[in-house]
């Protein structure tokens, strides 16, 4: 029988993994919610949020979906995974409470100091006061962040002890981020450069995938505002296999044992942000879902059916399973709005995409686009530009040939995605 599979979300993270998913011979039926402009062309774009929980279980339970995949970390902070395994529903993701790595800086660093996982030293504030006066007997450069999910825009770093006054204003004064910075971390600021890992979970064994890098800040050589990443390249050829074992054992493993002690077995995908220092890597953050634009790079170079490795998550069944990735390099190149990470123009029409993939081993994976009778522009990160080559340079030639073949009013872009792993 084939299966019929629902993916939630509407980036472009959910529009790579609906991609991959269409290949698998399994795979009778694929839906999105909601879906976008690109994800039409391969499953039924389904018009219900993400985060309307109880009409994606109704939904999941009138079509019959074998399995329901989560992209953001939303529903899942708001146990989406809960309420469909209360009713029997085969859900791949974390419960909330395994999800609250993601969902509360606060808890991540308070369990990092617990098991002794390398970290970036911190104090938690709730009272804006003491955490001035913190700051200010600290000095700069200090990173503030609220404790909540902030769309991403939750953390300042701060290279003068004024910006870190403004922040502190801004979240817990202002309360711009709402309930998200009703605590505070604050937090050493980390030098090296970030790496992104990943880590597939059946709440007993895990699986890592190659380790990856993204590019956050919107201009080139790290410079402007934090975007929710820019681009990305896999795999991150100085980070050794010994680097990386390092990074399971001291990292991964012993995260994954605090969860479990504390009954929050996790399942699902978690990827930890790390800074690689001087004195070793450092858990920037935790994220309970698959990053984006990581996953865009990884779709491209997985060679196993990524439904048999979801189900092994769910089923609890990973360690019987081997995951094999194509050899080689992927690259991902967003195309943002004009303004992003500020505000943007949207409904520009797109012109160029069907060229672009014709540069060999490239797909272009949508985000913020749309379709009513014509392709539009729908939000910040409009479309991850992928290719696959020999080396990482080939990628990433393919990739920018096929990026400056797309037009729409205002295109923004890095230049420097992967410059620095050349
Ligand atoms: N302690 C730190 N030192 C240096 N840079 C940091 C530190 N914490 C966060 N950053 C930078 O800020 C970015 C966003 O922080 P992160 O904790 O990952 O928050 P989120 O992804 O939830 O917005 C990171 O990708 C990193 O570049
Ligand atoms: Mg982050």
């Amino acid at each position: 029988m084939k299966k019929k599979v629902l993916i939630i979300g509407s980036g472009g993270r959910e529009h790579a993994l609906a991609w991959k998913l269409s290949q698998s011979s399994q795979i009778g039926k694929l839906f999105v919610a909601p879906g976008n402009g690109g994800t039409r062309h391969i499953a039924e774009n389904i018009g219900i949020d993400a985060i309307n929980i109880d009409e994606l279980v109704l939904f999941t339970k009138s079509n019959e979906i074998d399995l329901t995949v989560v992209g953001p970390d939303d529903p899942l902070a708001r146990g989406i995974v809960d309420a469909f395994q209360a009713q029997g529903l085969r859900i791949f993701g974390p419960t909330r409470t395994a999800a609250e790595i993601e969902w509360s800086k606060a808890f991540a660093k308070n369990l990092m100091s617990e098991a002794g996982i390398p970290t970036a030293a911190f104090e938690i504030f709730n009272e804006y006061d003491k955490a001035l006066a913190h700051v200010r007997t600290r000095g700069a450069p200090i990173v503030v962040k609220a404790s909540g999910l902030a769309l991403g825009k939750g953390v300042y770093v701060c290279n003068t002890l004024a910006q870190a006054e403004t922040a502190l204003a801004e979240i817990m004064l202002d309360h711009v981020h709402k309930d998200a910075g009703k605590e505070v971390v604050i937090e050493e600021f980390l030098d090296g450069q970030e790496i992104s890992i990943h880590a597939f979970c059946d709440g007993k064994t895990h699986v890592l995938l190659p380790p990856a890098q993204d590019h956050k800040p919107i201009h080139d050589n790290d410079t402007g505002k934090n975007t929710g990443g820019m681009g990305t390249i896999a795999p991150v050829s100085w980070v050794s296999a010994h680097a990386l074992q390092d990074i399971d054992e001291h990292i991964v493993r012993p995260t994954l044992h605090a969860l479990a002690q504390r009954e929050r077995q996790f399942s699902g995908l978690l990827y930890p942000g790390l800074k690689m220092t001087t004195s070793g890597p450092k858990v920037v953050e935790f994220n309970a879902r698959f990053g984006d634009p990581e996953t865009q790079s990884y779709m491209r170079l997985l060679k196993t059916d990524l439904l048999d490795i979801l189900e092994a998550c769910v089923d609890g069944t990973l360690a019987k399973l081997t995951i094999e990735w194509h050899s080689g390099f992927a690259a991902c190149i967003v195309i943002a709005s004009g303004g992003y990470p500020d505000k943007y123009k949207k409904g520009l029409s797109l012109r160029g995409i069907t060229d672009a993939e014709h540069v060999p081993g490239v797909v272009v994976f949508h985000a913020g686009t749309t379709f009513d009778g014509e392709l539009k522009t729908s939000g910040g990160r409009v479309l991850g530009v992928t290719a696959i080559g020999n080396t990482l340079h080939d990628a990433l030639d393919r990739a920018y040939e096929a990026v400056e073949l797309i037009e729409f009013e205002g295109k923004q872009y890095r230049k420097d995605i992967g410059a620095k792993a050349l």
